[in-house]
Formats: structure tokens, sequence, C-alpha cells
């Protein structure tokens, strides 16, 4: 038997404005998106912008249903309205800002299993890393270079 260590690194930035200029911009643009978030149940609003590699860029928020289970993350709308508009573009980049109707949430969120797992699929298809960018309401921002560092072991196409 042998012992194995799987570990990352990331940036954290003390503060939105430390990101370079174009990243600032995608946040501003979750952070707008988050707005939108249709969040009746959890009141907890995420907003995704999603930066593609011709330029454009795709929105999301997270949208709740009466049935719980229905509801989708922010991540998982931008992403596959981004697949759906843009097929075979590839994503760069991913902002990520949460804010809560309840508190302030000033700790950077980072996405759900299932939407690690939703974009881990687009990084590979497009074999180039997605990077991440996470934020709360306000204070520091991860920045993580690949979705795979945060999904470590993943399930991918390659079992099947
Ligand atoms: N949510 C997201 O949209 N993204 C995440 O990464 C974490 C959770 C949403 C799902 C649900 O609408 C609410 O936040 C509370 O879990």
């Amino acid at each position: 038997m042998k012992k194995k260590t799987i570990s990352f690194d990331m940036s954290v930035y003390d503060t939105v404005n430390d990101l370079p200029v174009d990243e600032l911009k995608l946040m501003h643009i979750a952070v707008k998106a988050r707005k939108n978030a249709y969040a009746p149940y959890s009141n907890f609003l995420v907003g995704a912008a999603v930066l593609l590699e011709n330029g454009e860029i795709v929105i999301g928020n997270n949208q709740e249903n009466a049935s719980f289970p229905a509801g989708l993350c922010a991540e998982g709308v931008a992403v596959f309205q981004a697949g759906a508009r843009f097929p075979g573009v590839a994503i760069k980049l991913i902002a990520i800002s949460a804010a809560s109707e309840n508190y302030q949430v000033d700790t950077p969120v980072a996405p759900c299993g299932i939407c690690r797992q939703s974009i881990s699929e687009y990084e590979m298809r497009q074999k180039s890393p997605i990077t991440l960018l996470m934020m709360g309401e306000k204070g520091k921002v991860f920045r993580c270079e690949s979705i795979s560092d945060i999904l470590p072991l993943g399930f991918d196409n390659s079992y099947l």
C-alpha cells in the first residue's frame, strides 16, 4: 500500500478589486446576474458569468422550484446555456458570486458537486482548463486554475 496526496494551488485575493481588470468585469456581471436569481425557498442568490474564448459572455443564476430537486444552480444554468448557444466554443473563465437575504456571505462560495461535474464535462470536451473565480457577496475571492483541481478523482468519459 502506498499513500498518495492530491493537492492543488489556488490564488486568494483579499478583495474583488485586486482581480485583473477583465476578471473584475466578469465578476461584476456575475453579481448583476445574481440579482435576477429566483430563490424564494433558500433566499440564497447565486450568479455566474461564463467567458468564452470568442469573447462572448453567458450568464446564469439559480432557478428554484417548489419541488426542490427540480431547481438548478447558477453555474449549471450558465454552462448549459453556453453549450446550447455556442457549441464547440471553449469556456475560459467562470465567475461566481453568492449572497443571502438572511446573512452576509463574506466567504467565497464554491460550486456544488453536481456543478463541478457539469463544468468538468466541458473541460474534458474542450481539452483546456476552465478557470474559476469564486466570491460571496463581498470579501475574499478564490481563483482556481482548473475545475479538475476541485474535483479530484472525477468520473469522465474515459470510463465509458
Ligand atoms: N446554489 C447555486 O446556484 N450554486 C452553488 O454553487 C451552490 C448552491 C443554489 C442552489 C439553491 O438554489 C441555493 O443555491 C441553495 O442551495
